[in-house]
């Protein structure tokens, strides 16, 4: 049998890019959707039959009947969120006991990681991340401090011994920080009542499984979380979140040496917008930034907060492309940038003696860049009926030409609203 391949479509903005409509548009051509970081701090919506679904740990692909879906190692995952999303899934007709694998390596999420993730952004006031408070930081800390919990560890008969030590650690923590609003007892009922629900479920060895599946020429879609400005290495510092969301994320996230990758998608929204604290220099904090708000619907799909909008930001998008080596892109809710007379993209950083960069520099964080502008001619039709590229407006049409052209990378995919059918494919 032919070779197996991985494909990886990955976020280049701050998140919120539309991972989950493009993941679940691209499914059906691949075997298997694999996550390979974050946990639940991700929100993928996908909108079918005018119905919307969110996901926060399972992968994209689990509403296709044909199609595995691996939690990956490089996962968090918090057992009383999956299990309430799992019944979500179930409730709506996915074949989860059949079609979801665990790996027994992802990190557990503990509920004192949540409360510590509480008490750590408290302790930081006006400096806080803005974190989506789900344990993310705190359990990724204890994982690479090598003394997280994993899931395999829940069939350990010595598991609550190792719950505890866990606890005990966290709690001495909390009080050094006097944070004690809690009520460990019944977030500790609802923990190990999600543990045994969640045992039913398939856990397996999945760099093991998931390299037998490319031995056995299986098409595999790697989907990452959060966006690449938010990569913990990469991304603007310390406001990210706790894993590495680049292509290299996929390698170790899921065990999958780089020689198995055919390609890698890069997701951006025709705009940009951000939640949480930290740079955002194109950000538009007037009229504009209110519309894209109301039109893009930007509020949280996993927090309901109001995302930050502003101007697509061409220099973060093109050190997106070059980190991960994007093959090809795919643009994201074009059609809310309908209506506006100009539409503007950041093509350069001033800061704030007057100089000018187009890179982004070490300190990003603390410069307080604004963005520098060009200026493209705007459309006003309504671009979510539109189904052939031969019928966008002539503007539109301009300004992807010229996207490609500064970016270098062909824009594949048009999404023109969230359904799947208001989708362009380009040849
Ligand atoms: P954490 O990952 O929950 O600790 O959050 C760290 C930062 O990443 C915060 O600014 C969050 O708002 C942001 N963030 C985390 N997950 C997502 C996501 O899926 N989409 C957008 N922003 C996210």
């Amino acid at each position: 049998m032919s070779k197996g391949f991985i494909d990886v479509v990955l976020g280049l903005q701050w998140g919120d890019e539309g991972k989950g409509k493009i993941a679940d548009f691209l499914t059906p051509t691949y075997d298997v959707v694999a996550r390979f970081q974050g946990g639940p701090n991700a929100g993928h919506s996908l909108e079918m039959n005018g119905k919307k679904h969110v996901l926060n740990t399972i992968p994209s692909g689990i509403f296709h009947k044909n199609c595995l879906n691996l939690i990956g190692n490089g996962v968090v995952m918090d057992p009383v969120r999956l299990m309430e999303e799992i019944r979500r899934t179930e409730e709506a007709g996915a074949d989860v006991k059949n079609n979801l694998y665990i790996s027994r390596k992802a990190n557990l999420i503990l509920p004192t990681h949540k409360l510590l993730d509480a008490a750590s952004e408290k302790h930081k006031g006006d400096k806080k991340i803005g974190s989506t408070l789900r344990g993310i930081g705190p359990t990724y800390r204890d994982k690479y401090g090598r003394s997280g919990v994993r899931a395999g560890d829940m069939f350990d008969p010595e598991f609550k011994q190792k719950y505890q030590k866990a606890i005990e650690r966290h709690l001495a923590l909390m009080n050094h920080l006097n944070f004690d609003d809690f009520d460990l007892e019944s977030l500790e009922n609802e923990f190990f009542n999600a543990v045994d629900a969640l045992k039913q479920y398939k856990f397996v060895d999945s760099e093991y499984f998931i390299n037998d599946l490319i031995n056995q020429g299986k098409k595999i879609l790697a989907e990452g979380a959060q966006g690449s400005m938010l990569d913990i290495d990469f991304g603007s510092y310390p406001f990210v979140t706790s894993s590495n969301t680049i292509s290299g994320g996929m390698t170790v996230g899921l065990g999958v040496a780089p020689k198995h990758v055919r390609s890698v998608k890069g997701i951006f929204k025709a705009y940009c917008t951000r939640v949480g604290s930290g740079p955002f220099p194109s950000e538009l904090d007037d009229d504009i930034g209110e519309q894209l708000r109301k039109k893009g619907h930007e509020f949280g799909a996993t927090t309901g907060r109001p995302r930050r909008c502003g101007w697509l930001d061409l220099v973060a998008l093109k050190y997106a492309v070059m980190l991960s080596g994007v093959d090809e892109l795919i643009m994201m809710k074009s059609d809310v940038l309908s209506g506006f007379d100009k539409v503007l993209v950041g093509t350069g950083y001033k800061d704030k003696s007057g100089n000018t960069l187009d890179t982004i520099p070490y300190d990003f964080v603390s410069a307080g860049f604004e963005a520098v502008y060009t200026e493209h001619e705007g459309w006003h039709d309504d671009l979510t009926v539109v189904r052939d590229e031969k019928d966008f407006p002539q503007s539109f049409s301009n300004y992807i030409s010229w996207l490609e052209a500064e970016v270098g990378v062909p824009i594949k995919v048009i999404s023109l609203g969230p359904d799947r059918v208001q989708t362009v494919v380009r040849g």
